[in-house]
């Protein structure tokens, strides 16, 4: 591995092309080793560690896309503006396909009621949890709800995130869930990097389930795909939330109005949402804990991410999703943070990838690669998650010229550098953090 001696990471200087040769807006050079899964496209089986790996690279950037990407000594182009990475390893922007990282209201009480023996799902039976979070989210002004929210997402971003996921879901009427669904478009109008906003249905309403459900079926649901307000719809299939039965209705509903379909399944009991995602052909099922053999090969037969939450396992105490038989059975597996304030506080997609080595046994480039091109394919985006001409120039610049240092350290070593679309993003981007005067 050769670490190529280049300048300070960042020193810049501005270099003219001779007159009239064509000139890219930037070009980063500097790249130790430049590691990159192939192309678009989920990846599944052998291809889930496979990996492009370039020594001495640069990568030339023209209007937010990667122009031109090889090694250094074959570059023959001029640049406007010319950034020295210093003989680091560069791989491509994070992709974090689940995350509920709008909420107010913290649960620190759970989290006490939990470490003395209650478990989450009693919790969430006897009205708080999830529940919990919906009245503290509905009680907080769009101004905290938002300047809290953005303080997380550039959490995520500094691990690495060039693309996020966004639910909603701690709403619960059609208004709530409409204006958290607007909350998160103002996030990403503000963003320098992507969000992608998913409509969660999340916990029944316990008076009025069947009233409601006809309302988000024929109210929300529609609502939300005519604004376009979210571009995917995700159900929680579980005990306490909906049957398989209630999912399927308004996942049938979502793709009428054109939405990708997500399930949150197999979390605490098998109760058939990994089956109900791989029959209509949703984009990815997410959790994965409680998974065995038969869910293993349901997914093996079809084209579904299955998207693994390692947080959670970590927070709650479950068994980690199956994420080594997974793979070797051929299922496409992405990462995720899941950042929430109740299973997964896990304010860093870096580190959901880390920990899955450790808890669902994938090695460092199928973990690379989970939490790059195949969240991207969770997400049904292929411009992102791969470096490559004509992918957005979404990359990450790691403290060293080895990449693996990404999966071997948990919570660092750090400090990353970030560009979306080219541009190098700042480390508090976004981030009002509130002073105490
Ligand atoms: O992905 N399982 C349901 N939803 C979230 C939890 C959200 C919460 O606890 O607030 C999850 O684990
Ligand atoms: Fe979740």
């Amino acid at each position: 591995m050769s670490a190529a001696g280049h300048g300070g990471a960042g020193a810049r200087r501005a270099r003219r092309g001779s007159a009239g040769a064509p000139s890219v807006e930037r070009l980063l050079t500097g790249i130790a080793q430049l590691v990159t899964p192939a192309g678009p496209g989920a990846k599944r089986g052998a291809q889930q560690s496979e990996l492009h790996v370039l020594e001495d690279a640069v990568i030339a950037v023209q209007d937010a896309k990667i122009s031109w990407l090889g090694p250094a000594s074959a570059w023959r182009g001029t640049a406007i503006e010319e950034v020295d990475l210093g003989g680091r390893a560069v791989v491509p922007g994070l992709v974090d396909p689940h995350t509920h990282l709008l909420w107010a209201g913290e649960r620190y009480d759970d989290l006490e009621d939990r470490l003395a023996g209650v478990p989450y799902q009693r919790i969430l039976a006897r009205g708080g949890g999830i529940r919990s979070t919906m009245r503290a989210t509905a009680a907080a002004g769009r101004d905290e709800l938002l300047r809290a929210s953005r303080r997380r997402l550039s959490d995520l971003v500094a691990s690495g995130a060039t693309t996020v996921e966004v639910k909603s879901g701690y709403g619960g009427s059609v208004e709530a869930e409409l204006e958290a669904l607007e909350a998160i478009a103002e996030l990403g109008a503000s963003s320098p990097v992507r969000i992608v906003a998913t409509l969660l249905v999340h916990v029944p309403d316990p008076e009025e389930r069947a009233t409601r459900l006809r309302e988000v079926r024929e109210l929300l649901i529609p609502e939300a795909a005519a604004r376009g307000l979210a571009s995917r719809l995700d159900v929680f299939v579980e005990r306490e939330a909906f049957s398989v039965a209630e999912a399927e209705q308004l996942l049938l509903a979502g793709r009428e109005h054109g939405l990708d379909l997500t399930l949150h399944a197999d979390q605490f009991n098998a109760i058939g949402g990994v089956e109900l995602a791989v029959r209509l052909r949703a984009r990815s099922v997410d959790h994965l804990e409680v998974s065995g053999v038969e869910q293993i090969d349901t997914l093996a037969q079809g084209d579904t991410v299955a998207t693994l939450l390692p947080g959670v396992s970590l927070e709650l105490g479950l068994p980690p999703a199956p994420g080594r038989a997974l793979i070797d059975a051929g299922v496409p597996v992405a990462l995720a943070s899941d950042l929430n304030p109740g299973s997964s506080p896990l304010y860093s997609t870096a580190l959901a990838m880390a920990l899955s080595l450790r808890l669902n046994r994938l090695r460092p480039a199928e973990a690379l690669v989970a939490g790059t091109v195949n969240a991207a394919a969770a997400l049904g985006l292929d411009d992102v998650g791969w470096l490559g001409v004509d992918a957005r120039a979404d990359l990450m610049v790691l403290p060293e010229a080895d990449w693996r240092a990404l999966v071997h350290g948990m919570g660092g070593p750090g400090p990353v550098e970030v560009y979306a679309g080219g541009v190098r993003v700042d480390r508090d981007a976004g981030a009002e953090t509130p002073r105490r005067s």
